[in-house]
């Protein structure tokens, strides 16, 4: 029996699935862990809480199939990215890791682009603009604001490839998730030594960097009798959370795109070509798919904007359904189904974390606009779902202004299994939204990676082809559509108008 084993290291829980040599999947278990803001804005976990939660969930995971040791023969691994884990010599964690929705490196980004003389040359080196999540300005921050902790940093890994480390005792990344360091020459896939240089940072830094579906390395004698498996279990890149839940949606060909509602929203397509942004709105990374690039746009709070109005305005009704055994956001959704399309004028930006696409403005702020006395509580989930797509939209139009064909969208995520919000989808882009027989995310992508490395299919795009299939279609409804459409430029207008606004919030805090 050949199994594969999928861990995605997400932001809310980390995630561990089994699946067959056809792609079925045997068993699935998910822990989560906490996130700290230790001030507004920041953003930060623990390595160990991660390597726990591996742990117990590829245990639980090898209970609930009956696995025998030598029947898992790869493990793939995904997980949230740009997050930086600061390792001493001795590999000790120096601090908490920094993520991805983490803001305080405004600074860092702007000495970034003055080092290289600007941002065109800086999206000349590295296909992308510096941006407050990427893992580059973070360990200039270090630099900058820890110098102790600077000082004693001999590696930065990303929270998979910290988890790899655990598991094989190597240093390696693969070049999906690289490309998010702003490190990375993403045309030529490889570390940009001329960035590094000009940054004043050590090479030696950095992980080894593989194509996704290679081999890093092998289970250690003491991973391996600690998860029960067997130390010929081969460990492969595996990719990015972003490239990786791409691939477990088939996104693995032209033409074909993904939304995915999870924390952040994500707009990816599949290229063919490095196709940059001049603009430096969209990302331009290397996929998972050897010898190809993906485009994407990143919406920070997108899942993450109903979760916060859950915890924070919804605790009684989160308790009830807690005791009745029944899912909060089903009721919440509900409310928001009762309301017609667009709200009736409210709208919301979900600029819960500041922004990343299209705005690239950590000072953006979360708010509710055109709130009346007849606005109800349905009104305002309605307008937070309605909020998260138009900022997809955003991302949508760049990505096919710069004239990568859209042939197919397909929904994934956990918001997307609301049909209200992708029926708000179809709707928002005005064209169909499909969903795929899996719904596992970036799990099962790289489940799928390691079954490629482990030589059960020739490449991924032959793996996608046997196990996705198109299962489901929302239709746009025409008057909803054309509601959107009118609102659309409204909710653009919005961001415009209160920019300066945010910059004054922001100062007023700091
Ligand atoms: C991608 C990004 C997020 C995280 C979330 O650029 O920042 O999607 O990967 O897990």
């Amino acid at each position: 029996m050949s199994v594969f084993l999928g861990i995605d290291i997400g932001t809310s829980g980390t995630k561990t699935l089994a699946i067959d040599e056809r792609g079925g999947v045997i068993a699935e278990a998910m822990e989560t862990y906490p996130c700290y803001v230790p001030k507004p804005l920041w953003s930060e976990q623990d390595p160990e809480d991660w390597w726990q939660a591996t742990v117990r969930t590829v245990r639980r995971v090898v209970e609930q199939g009956s696995l025998k040791p030598g029947d898992v023969k790869a493990i793939g691994l995904s997980g949230q990215m740009h997050g930086s884990v600061f390792l001493d010599k001795k590999d000790r964690v120096l601090r908490r890791a920094i993520l991805w929705n983490d803001q305080r490196t405004a600074a860092e980004c702007e000495e970034m682009e003055d080092r290289v003389g600007g941002r065109k040359n800086l999206i000349k080196l590295v296909a992308n603009p510096a941006m407050t999540g990427f893992t580059a300005p973070k360990i200039l921050w270090l630099r900058n604001h820890e110098k102790k902790h600077f000082d004693k940093t001999a590696k930065v890994l990303l929270p998979k490839d910290e988890i790899r480390r655990r598991l094989t005792g190597e240093y390696a990344t693969e070049v999906s998730d690289a490309s998010g360091m702003l490190l990375l020459d993403v045309a030529r896939r490889t570390w940009s030594k001329k960035l590094l240089a000009k940054l004043d940072l050590d090479p030696g830094l950095l992980a080894r960097c593989y194509e996704s579906e290679e081999v890093t390395g092998k289970l250690t004698p003491q991973a391996a009798e600690l998860l029960g498996l067997s130390t010929d279990c081969v460990v492969v890149g595996g990719a990015g959370d972003c490239a990786a839940g791409a691939v477990g949606n088939g996104i693995v060909e032209r033409g074909v795109l993904s939304t995915s509602i999870g924390t952040s929203g994500v707009m990816f397509v599949h290229s063919d070509e490095v196709k940059i942004d001049p603009r430096g709105r969209v990302h331009t990374f290397c996929h998972a798919v050897r010898g190809k690039w993906h485009m994407m746009g990143v919406n920070l709070s997108a899942g993450g904007s109903l979760q916060w109005f859950r915890n924070e305005l919804c605790k009684a009704d989160a308790e009830k359904a807690r005791q009745e055994g029944t899912e909060v956001y089903d009721a919440l959704t509900a409310e928001a189904a009762a309301v017609p399309a667009g709200s009736q004028g409210l709208f919301f930006l979900p600029y819960l974390s500041g922004e990343r696409t299209p705005h690239a403005d950590p000072d953006a702020r979360g708010c509710f606009v055109g709130l009346t006395l007849a606005h109800t509580r349905g009104h305002l989930i309605r307008s937070i779902m309605e909020g998260v797509v138009y900022a997809m939209r955003d991302s949508l139009e760049i990505i096919q202004g710069l004239g990568v064909p859209v042939r197919q969208i397909r929904a994934s995520g956990g918001g997307s299994r609301s049909p209200l919000w992708r029926q708000i989808q179809a709707d928002v882009f005005g064209r169909p939204v499909v969903t795929i027989n899996s719904q596992e995310g970036p799990a099962y992508g790289v489940a799928l990676l390691a079954a490629v490395g482990a030589g059960a299919y020739k490449n991924i795009q032959e793996a996608c082809q046997a196990t996705i299939r198109v299962v489901d279609e929302t239709s746009p409804n025409r008057a909803a559509k054309r509601r959107y459409d009118r609102a659309f430029p409204v909710y653009q207008q919005l961001y415009q108008s209160l920019k300066a606004d945010f910059k004054e919030i922001a100062a007023l805090e700091g």
